[in-house]
């Protein structure tokens, strides 16, 4: 760019050369950097046309209005070819996304997958409801508990022999795989083998009067097979009141069997021993497959056992912080994955942990 003095004349040439040339090189620019460069080499510190703008302060003041306003209306021209420039570009980019990103709104929608809950989350979800429907609220513990939450606090002191009702799986003591021998956590770190004792948690947790299920996963020790398996869901239930009864365990229970068997469904009570409850009984219904005369299904009896239950024990109702001279409750426990084979006629337990889903589509009810 020439800083010599120039005149008015040569002034007006450049500003109309440059009008020409910009608006030129504007037509061809690309893309909307190729313009941006292009505003920045000429309106810009140090553009071109801001170097005639600079240039107007040289020449004679006479002529500085008439020019003035010419290097205004270049100013002004530049700045709408611009923007006209950078307007058609984006139109255009607009117009080709369409052609190549274009909706066919006619088109048939892809079938989403629905899924459904599990059957034996189904049955448990029906559990829910019948309880939730008495009063009960959902109460849930952990998995991983120790000796203290599973057995002790249940009334069940270590070497009890009954504790071999429930064959446990130990969780191993950190490290002791790299010593060769893999031996129970000391800490007494072990599965839960029933839901028993979220009842202690729920008495500690929650202050009498209580109405809770326990719902979860449970862990033994056992030979996999047709009706047994390793991990299975147990559906716990927990009353604790001022002067409850066994008698307020049978009616409940009662009516329990009615609401998920029907109200004809024949119930009875038999004695029954854990070492957590006292008076325990087992409640049986009608073999559901016989309606009584005895079958395959219910060993030929004609009932089938669907829980345990019984009055909490005082020693329990202490673990839980609670006064047994003050209060008194009913516990009672149920398998949910027999439940659920009686109930969709499953004949084999393990289907239920297979994750086929072959087998599992078959039970789309709880969607
Ligand atoms: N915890 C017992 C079991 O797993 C079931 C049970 C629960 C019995 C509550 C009585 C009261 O076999």
């Amino acid at each position: 760019m020439a800083t010599e003095p120039m005149n008015a004349s040569e002034l007006r040439g450049r500003l109309q050369a440059l009008r020409g040339e910009a608006t030129a090189r504007l037509a061809d620019a690309g893309d909307e950097a190729a313009v941006e460069a292009l505003r920045t080499a000429l309106l810009g510190r140090s553009g071109s046309l801001t170097a005639l703008l600079r240039a107007l302060g040289r020449i004679d003041p006479a002529d500085r209005p008439a020019i003035g306003a010419l290097a205004n209306e270049v100013r002004t021209a530049l700045d709408g070819a611009i923007a006209a420039r950078l307007e058609s570009l984006r139109a255009t980019d607009r117009s080709a996304r369409l052609e190549t990103e274009r909706l066919d709104m006619t088109a048939p929608g892809r079938p989403r997958r629905v899924g459904h809950l599990h059957p034996l989350m189904t049955v448990e979800r029906d559990l829910r409801e019948i309880f939730h429907a008495f009063g009960f609220e959902v109460f849930e513990g952990p998995e991983i508990e120790d000796d203290w939450w599973n057995f002790e606090a249940l009334n069940i002191p270590p070497d009890h022999p009954s504790r071999d009702l429930w064959d446990t799986l130990y969780v191993a003591e950190p490290g002791s795989r790299e010593a060769g021998a893999l031996r129970p956590a000391d800490d007494g770190t072990i599965l839960r083998t029933h839901t028993s004792p979220v009842q202690i948690r729920a008495m500690k947790a929650l202050s009498p009067p209580i109405r809770a299920i326990m719902p979860g996963r449970c862990f033994r020790y056992e030979a996999v097979d047709a009706s047994h398996n390793f991990e299975f869901f147990q559906v716990e239930g927990l009353v604790v009141d001022h002067d409850t009864s066994l008698a307020d365990l049978k009616g409940m229970l009662t009516e329990y069997a009615r609401a998920i068997y029907g109200p004809e469904t024949p119930t009875r009570f038999r004695p029954g021993y854990y070492p957590f409850t006292e008076p325990s009984v087992a409640f049986d219904v009608a073999c559901l497959v016989c309606g009584g005369p005895g079958c395959p299904a219910c060993g030929r009896t004609g009932w089938i056992t669907i829980l345990g239950a019984g009055m909490v024990h005082p020693v329990v109702l202490r673990s839980g912080g609670l006064d047994p001279d003050e209060y008194q409750g009913y516990a009672f426990g149920m398998g949910l994955d027999r439940m659920t084979l009686l109930r969709y006629g499953i004949p084999d337990l393990r289907l239920l942990m297979g994750a086929d889903l072959r087998f599992l589509e078959q039970f789309p009810e709880g969607r």
